[in-house]
């Protein structure tokens, strides 16, 4: 057995843990917190020989030719290696706790200067993070191991160094035992990731340092210690500023420990769990509203810079997050020094997640009774409970973190007790979960109970059942691709049900390897196993700009909703500690795209409160296409909005003749002819072939009749139900389609079609009559009046398709935007009078896909068309078709179609996320088995 597999040598001499600072020379400094001003701290990041071998076996006594890496790094993005992105299967045989003999290492080394005050004290070496086990060796003397990528590893080399110039070495492994322990759904990176640095520190001085607080009360566990709040400093505590994720009040305990001044945020908060089973912070029910965070980048992989890491968190407040559960490892530590100051309730987990044994044998079984499924296994049970260990210990002081979670999908043992135990006996103050308990029926000393992806009406039979305990939904809302679209039927119930304390949306950010112009992901590094671009399903792409479903969890999570009746204005404050009178409400009437009434008012209304309002604005007796109210709460950005229908009548401009339009038959063509107009209508395929107005040409193809959308990744598995894929025979194959005309008479001014859909090999999924009447202006008047078939499955869309000429980009269109929307995603957006182009309708995701919808929509126009209705339609304006979408696996494979394509659509089925999560709820389904459709073709002339 090799020493990196040996399960009863986790570790040598590194340090036991404790809690995470670092110590300052003077008072001013440590109060001012810029770690690089302290003489006891020398950040060892910067560039590093390096040197590479397939396998460590091959690394010589004496490394002679190095190369140069930075660090932190991952050194599968610096060329050597390949980054491997794999979810549940281990990319190694399943044998634990042995690795591959061929076991990649990474060398990595420098020199550093240890000057003459420094060696009069003692000094220490830290890694932050080093995936996935590392030798350290100073002066060629070999000093210590370590395993646990993401926690920290900390070596007294006192002993080792000498005043002047040292040397170190760090050998970095691939694979050891500890790799089985990570097997989390992300890319497989290794190297040392996160911050190295050294600590002078003084001999006696004090190691682990633990503040706690209790009855609203800081207790320290060293003597000397001072309290600072900003500047001032405080001697007793009386009636102190609670902390709490919207207003992060932080008090500062400086320890004063021989020559050290260490400092730390404190913030005082109360966790406790209400008999209904709420989760309370300082009293206060709270609803967490959550994203699952990893460490991730296109460019740095694992590594999380600082300014990275706090831009992403702004970000996460940009769209009303506030709770983040640290996915599947603790996170960068300067990571929860910025959610206690930003403000984030943190569910911290620890680094274990065994996911690959279910799929050991082939197949996916929790066969935990199994002798080797590890989380039984005696042997394993250090490795276990020290990972909980090392991250409660180091991450104890933090206000933000409020639950612990003993890891993911790991299923349910011994081992687990063990964890939960060692957790629970350790911290009082906060709350353990572990999803994995819905093994035993969560029959375990958990205090919240977790699930993943449960259903709408699932969360619902745990709000009602009778187990005490709050439930949480660790992850929910797979946000992969165009998504996710049902965020807000979660959260119609979690706000319903006391017990339903929130969860965190999967996951953040896609994770993507930028390179050649464009996002890689699984498969694209000649990964032997890979599983594809499960790995982007980021609620922000990989370089964390919004998306429709960032901007729709947004409008999920806002703390303000109203509800209008006449001019009253009721408006609810959900924020748990913030008074709405900090931010400002601005109100506007907008009658058919044009604001008729607009004011602003500042709601002094306190958290969990509702106050009612009156407007001052009088309505109009009708419009042309419809008069809304929308409301805007602003700070220094827009945090909430909504819109309300006024309901005023609606008068559409008469369709007055101009002058009679002539039919002409020739052959198969119907020739109509008005005064600038001539309309080409082909009776063999029942539709128009030609649109032109002032000899001007408006179409470039026939306009079809089609229900294909490029499946989104969260139709991944209804897809092969729609479509004909190579691997799959079982679809209505809506992508290979046959339209069948069997009757087309004109009759007066009318052309009555009949005819039909159907997939190749398939019986017909849509029979339909179209009437086209051709009014006196020379509008086309659409009437569709459909039938699918019995038993159809429910349709991915049904409308008609417009090829028009590529120089016709932009448009005007009345409906819901700007972003695109679908049926149940569309709470970011609101209708209006909007302009836009076919650039900006595209919307990259990783893998091409459907996208660019608009709900609601009763008016369109682009390139001298004028699409309308009495109703409503939905519709979408590309410059690729959906063949081209469906085609495509990444963005640099899309070729611009020859023309645009505008779709006019009956229904555009939601969104959903049933990439992971459950199937589309019905309501959002194009599910109706009688389809009538109308709307206008308006040739501008
Ligand atoms: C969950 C898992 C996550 C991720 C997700 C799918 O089962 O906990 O790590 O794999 O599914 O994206
Ligand atoms: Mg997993």
């Amino acid at each position: 057995m090799r020493s990196y597999e040996n399960l009863n040598l986790i570790s040598e001499n590194r340090e036991p843990q404790r809690s995470y600072y670092i110590p300052y020379d003077t008072l001013e400094k440590a109060l001012k917190g810029n770690k690089e001003d302290s003489e006891y701290y020398r950040l060892l990041n910067g560039e590093w020989n390096f040197a590479y071998f397939n396998r460590d076996i091959d690394v010589p006594e004496v490394i002679t030719k190095w190369d140069k890496i930075p660090v932190p790094s991952n050194w599968q993005m610096h060329g050597y290696d390949i980054p491997y992105y794999t979810n549940v299967n281990y990319p190694y045989a399943v044998d634990s706790p042995y690795v591959p003999d061929d076991n990649p290492c990474g060398v990595y080394n420098r020199e550093f200067i240890v000057d003459r005050q420094w060696k009069e004290r003692d000094t220490y070496i830290v890694f932050e993070g080093v995936n996935s086990c590392l030798y350290l060796y100073i002066n060629d003397e070999y000093v210590g191991y370590s395993q646990g990528s993401h926690l920290q590893s900390e070596f007294n080399i006192s002993k080792y160094v000498k005043k002047g110039s040292n040397n170190i070495t760090v050998r970095v492994l691939k694979w050891c035992s500890g790799s089985y322990l990570e097997d989390q759904d992300f890319f497989r990176l290794s190297g040392i990731f996160r911050d190295v640095y050294l600590l002078s520190r003084d001999k006696n001085s004090a190691r682990d340092i633990e503040i706690k607080v209790e009855n609203k009360n800081i207790s320290v566990s060293e003597k000397d210690y001072v309290i600072y709040d900003g500047e001032n400093k405080i001697d007793k505590l009386d009636n102190p500023i609670l902390w709490n994720a919207e207003k992060p009040h932080l008090y500062k305990v400086v320890v004063k420990s021989c020559s050290e001044y260490i400092p730390f945020n404190v913030g005082i908060r109360d966790i406790s769990v209400s008999d209904k089973g709420e989760l309370l912070i300082n009293g206060v029910s709270v609803k967490l509203k959550g994203v699952n965070h990893h460490d991730t980048n296109p460019k740095f992989g694992h590594y999380t810079p600082y300014e990275t890491m706090k831009s992403e968190l702004l970000k996460m407040k940009e769209l009303n997050v506030n709770c983040i559960r640290t996915s599947h490892y603790p996170p960068n530590p300067e990571f929860l020094n910025l959610c206690d100051e930003l403000g984030f309730y943190v569910v911290d987990e620890t680094d274990i997640e065994i996911h690959g044994f279910v799929s050991r044998n082939g197949g996916y079984v929790y066969d935990m009774e199994s002798e080797d499924w590890i989380c039984n296994q005696e042997v394993w049970k250090n490795s276990f409970v020290e990972r909980a260990q090392r991250m409660v210990e180091r991450d104890k002081n933090h206000p933000c973190v409020i639950m612990w979670s003993m890891g993911n999908e790991s299923g349910y043992g011994s081992n687990h007790d063990a964890m939960i135990a060692w957790t629970k006996n350790r911290d009082k103050s906060r709350l353990v979960h572990y999803e994995g308990a819905n093994l035993i029926n969560d029959k375990c000393d958990v205090d919240v109970v977790s699930r993943m992806y449960t259903s709408v009406s699932g969360i619902e039979e745990f709000a009602k059942n009778e187990d005490k305990r709050p439930f949480f939904l660790c992850e929910y809302s797979h946000a992969m691709g165009n998504g996710p679209g049902d965020v807000w039927d979660y959260w119609q119930r979690i706000y319903q049900y006391p017990k339903l304390i929130g969860g965190c949306i999967w996951e953040w950010a896609d994770h993507a390897v930028f390179a050649d112009g464009a996002y890689r992901y699984g498969g694209d590094f000649g990964e032997t196993t890979h599983d594809g671009n499960f790995c982007c399903d980021g609620l922000v792409f990989a370089d964390r700009s919004f998306k429709a479903g960032s901007l729709e969890a947004k409008a999920v999570y806002q703390y303000m909703r109203t509800s209008v009746n006449g001019n009253k204005l009721t408006i609810s404050n959900l924020y748990d500690f913030t008074n709405l009178n900090e931010y400002k409400l601005q109100w506007k009437v907008v009658c058919d795209g044009e604001t008729i009434k607009a004011g602003e008012m500042i709601c002094d209304i306190k958290p969990h409160q509702s106050k009612e309002y009156t407007l001052d604005f009088t309505l109009p007796e009708n419009c042309k296409l419809g008069c809304y109210l929308n409301l805007s709460l602003t700070g220094e950005y827009e945090v909430a909005a909504e819109q309300h229908d006024l309901h005023v009548a609606i008068k559409t401009d008469s369709n007055a003749v101009t002058s009679s339009p002539k039919f002409v038959e020739e052959k198969q063509l119907i020739i109509i002819t008005g005064e600038n107009y001539v309309y080409k209508f082909n009776k063999h395929y029942g539709s128009f072939e030609s649109i032109t107005v002032n000899g001007e040409e408006k179409l470039t193809d026939i306009i079809k009749l089609t229900a294909w959308r490029a499946p989104t990744d969260n139709d991944r598995r209804i897809k092969y139900e729609w479509g004909l894929f190579e691997d799959n025979r079982s679809g209505v194959n809506l992508n290979r389609i046959f339209s069948k005309v069997y009757f087309c008479e004109l009759a007066d001014n009318k052309i009555i079609v009949n005819g039909s859909l159907a997939g190749i090999s398939r019986s017909p999924f849509l029979r339909f009559n179209v009437m086209f009447t051709i009014l006196g202006n020379g509008s086309i008047k659409v009437e569709l009046e459909g039938k699918v078939k019995e038993n159809c499955v429910y349709l991915p869309r049904l409308g008609f398709e417009f090829s028009i000429p590529k120089k016709n980009k932009e448009f005007r269109y009345y409906g819901m935007g700007p972003y695109e929307n679908y049926l149940d995603m569309c709470h970011h957006t609101k209708v209006d009078m909007y302009e836009s182009s076919v650039d900006k309708e595209y919307v990259p995701y990783i893998v091409p896909q459907e996208h660019g919808n608009h709900t609601r929509t009763k008016f369109v126009e682009i390139g001298g068309l004028r699409f309308t209705t009495e109703s409503e339609f939905e519709f979408n304006i590309s410059k690729y078709t959906s063949e081209m979408l469906t085609a495509a696996a990444h963005t640099d494979e899309l070729m611009e179609n020859e023309s645009n394509i505008v779709r006019i659509d009956y229904k555009n089925s939601g969104i959903g996320s049933n990439s992971c999560g459950p199937e589309l709820l019905e309501q959002y389904r194009l599910s109706e088995k009688h389809i009538k459709f109308k709307f206008y073709i308006k040739p501008v002339m």
